[in-house]
């Protein structure tokens, strides 16, 4: 009977024997530098998040987005540059008449929750508050609407009665810094455009390149002369205004993935981030993996991934973060009913990176494959590296990663697929090297870090 017993015992573990890959980090390569992953709370969602959760909901809501050790440990937060015709949703609501008025700037101190979520995600030690115009104030616009797109009047074939708008936008864009900043929030990216190439019934402006660079060394001017130069200053431009020779103005570039996920590199010298991503069709699924569904966990890990590894990106921000009693779309990544909070598999594909991989880490590149596996690794500021695993096949896989120029002295391996969610597992470390196993459509991270 024992002797049965072991070889039932022998069988099952060949079973469970797979083929071992081998694979190299050039730890001393360096790509693309990392900015951080992100969410935005805009159009309102910062303050129901604030109002409508309280306690340990809204902390375990705070912890969801950025504990680096609950969470997901986002380190971007993308904000609205409000452009309406209240004072709780601009700071500018009204003409002063013309473009050389006198501007009555006020600010709320709420900014419909963004002053409050900015705070926030401050005491997580999120550094990157990029603050983003959908729009320019209405009255600066040819069609005298902060909706419906138009363009800001005095740019290129675009003169209105009223004037020329240019510079006044770009004192009211530097006067939103500002009032963050004297409340203790440093601004330190600044976006002027949104969607340029859409037209929407809520805020949007148009802009093609010709507009963007008649635009954009006024407020290049506009920002040094505040003594702002010295920061980050975002811009969503197109590949035409690279070629217009504005890269010299410009600190990044952005785009949103919903005319096409970045898969391929943009040719340009500057970083580019991915600013707005999300599933707007399906409902709301907390799902890790179930066939490939748009609102999964595990598509978004792939989307992430190719982003990465494919199209250089320095940074991905997810549409929303939290929402409150709105399971309608998978458009955020932690849904609420007001009392209990939900993770979704796609706040989980984002902790697989921005947990692990920290602000100013750069990637670095492999050698070596791994059969159906996506591969992404970096070293981190502090020393440590990072490698992230994606297995989009049917099959684990058992991985033994070495090192160039990086001796590991400690591995901490954590999982994420249809069962776990960032789960601490093992690895062996062993001359150097480390082994690995990868779950079939899951992920594994593996950190490491150097004797000290
Ligand atoms: C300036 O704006 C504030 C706040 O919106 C308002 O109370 C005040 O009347 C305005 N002043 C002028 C001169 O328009
Ligand atoms: C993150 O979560 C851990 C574990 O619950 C907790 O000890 C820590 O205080 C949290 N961090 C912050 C900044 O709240
Ligand atoms: C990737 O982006 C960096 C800027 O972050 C740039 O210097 C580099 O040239 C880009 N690489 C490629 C292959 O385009």
């Amino acid at each position: 009977m024992a002797s049965l017993l072991a070889l039932v015992a022998i069988s099952a573990s060949i079973g469970q024997t797979y083929a071992q890959s081998s694979l190299t980090v050039n730890v001393a390569s360096t790509l693309q530098q990392i900015d951080g992953f992100g969410v935005s709370q805009a159009f309102g969602r910062a303050a129901e998040f604030r109002d409508m959760l309280s306690g340990d909901p809204q902390k375990q809501g705070l912890d969801y987005l950025f504990n680096t050790t609950t969470g997901a440990g986002l380190t971007i937060i993308r904000n609205r540059i409000g452009s309406g015709t209240t004072s709780s949703d601009s700071i500018l609501p009204k003409s002063p008449g013309g473009p050389s008025a006198a501007a009555n700037y006020s600010f709320d101190e709420d900014d419909r929750g963004q002053v409050w979520f900015s705070q926030q995600a401050m005491k997580y030690g999120v550094k990157t508050i990029y603050a983003d115009a959908w729009s320019a104030p209405g009255f600066m616009k040819t069609n005298n609407n902060e909706n419906n797109g138009g363009y800001l009047c005095g740019t290129p074939g675009h003169s209105c009665s009223s004037g020329d708008w240019r510079k006044a936008y770009a004192d009211f864009l530097v006067q939103y810094v500002k009032f963050y900043s004297e409340r203790g929030i440093p601004i330190t990216q600044l976006g002027f455009l949104n969607e340029p190439d859409y037209v929407t019934s809520y805020s949007s402006m148009q802009s093609g390149a010709n507009e963007a660079a008649s635009f954009i060394p006024i407020l290049h001017d506009t920002l040094e002369a505040n003594g702002l130069m010295g920061w980050n200053s975002q811009r969503s431009i197109t590949q035409g205004l690279v070629s217009a020779g504005m890269e010299k103005y410009l600190g990044y570039i952005t785009s949103h993935m919903y005319t096409g996920d970045p898969n391929s590199i943009i040719s340009t010298k500057l970083k580019t981030w991915q600013t707005e991503a999300a599933d707007l069709q399906s409902r709301w699924c907390a799902t890790w993996y179930g066939g490939g569904g748009q609102c999964e966990g595990f598509t978004w890990a792939q989307k992430i991934h190719n982003g990465l590894a494919n199209a250089n990106l320095s940074a991905y921000i997810y549409w929303q973060g939290v929402e409150v009693n709105q399971f309608q779309a998978s458009s955020y990544l932690v849904a609420s009913d007001g009392k209990t909070l939900t993770p979704s598999g796609r706040l989980w594909a984002f902790a697989m990176w921005s947990r692990f991989v920290r602000p100013g880490a750069y990637r670095v590149s492999t050698s070596g494959s791994v059969s159906s596996t996506g591969i992404t690794a970096f070293k981190n500021t502090d020393g440590s590296v990072v490698v992230v695993f994606l297995n989009s096949g049917g099959s684990q896989q058992n991985v033994k990663v070495s090192f160039k120029d990086f001796t590991p002295a400690a591995a901490q391996a954590f999982v994420t697929d249809n069962t776990r969610s960032v789960a601490s597992v093992e690895s062996k470390l062993a001359d150097g090297a480390v082994t690995v196993s990868v779950p079939s459509r899951g992920m594994l991270t593996v950190k490491l870090t150097a004797a000290s």
